[in-house]
């Protein structure tokens, strides 16, 4: 079983399990805006720079839809205390990560 497998929720009520899910994919539509805003600045092609840029602001918009989703659908304030938990655990796992040229993530 992979490390995101075992962090991820499976147990509670309905909602309980769908706010995970939703808090799962608005850590991926972050990550994905600050890469498109990565890209949308250093990128030497001013229309590659612009079309990025438009990816960034749909991948915020992506980003705030989930977490506000994940706040609707289940109690605001253990949402909040998940998120805080998915974080730490993002950071973990980035920080086994080898840092590699060839990729961004
Ligand atoms: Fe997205």
């Amino acid at each position: 079983m992979t490390a995101l497998a075992s962090f991820v929720r499976k147990g509670g009520s309905r909602a309980a399990q769908l706010s995970e899910y939703l808090m799962l994919n608005a850590l991926i539509e972050a990550r994905s805006c600050e890469r498109f805003k990565l890209l949308s600045k250093e990128v030497a092609d001013a229309d590659l720079r612009s079309f990025y840029y438009e990816l960034m602001i749909s991948e915020a918009g992506h980003y705030v839809n989930f977490i506000q989703l994940a706040r609707k659908v289940y109690d605001a304030e253990r949402v909040e205390k998940r998120w805080k938990e998915w974080l730490a655990f993002e950071a973990e796992v980035i920080a086994g990560l080898t840092v590699r040229g060839d990729r961004m993530h």
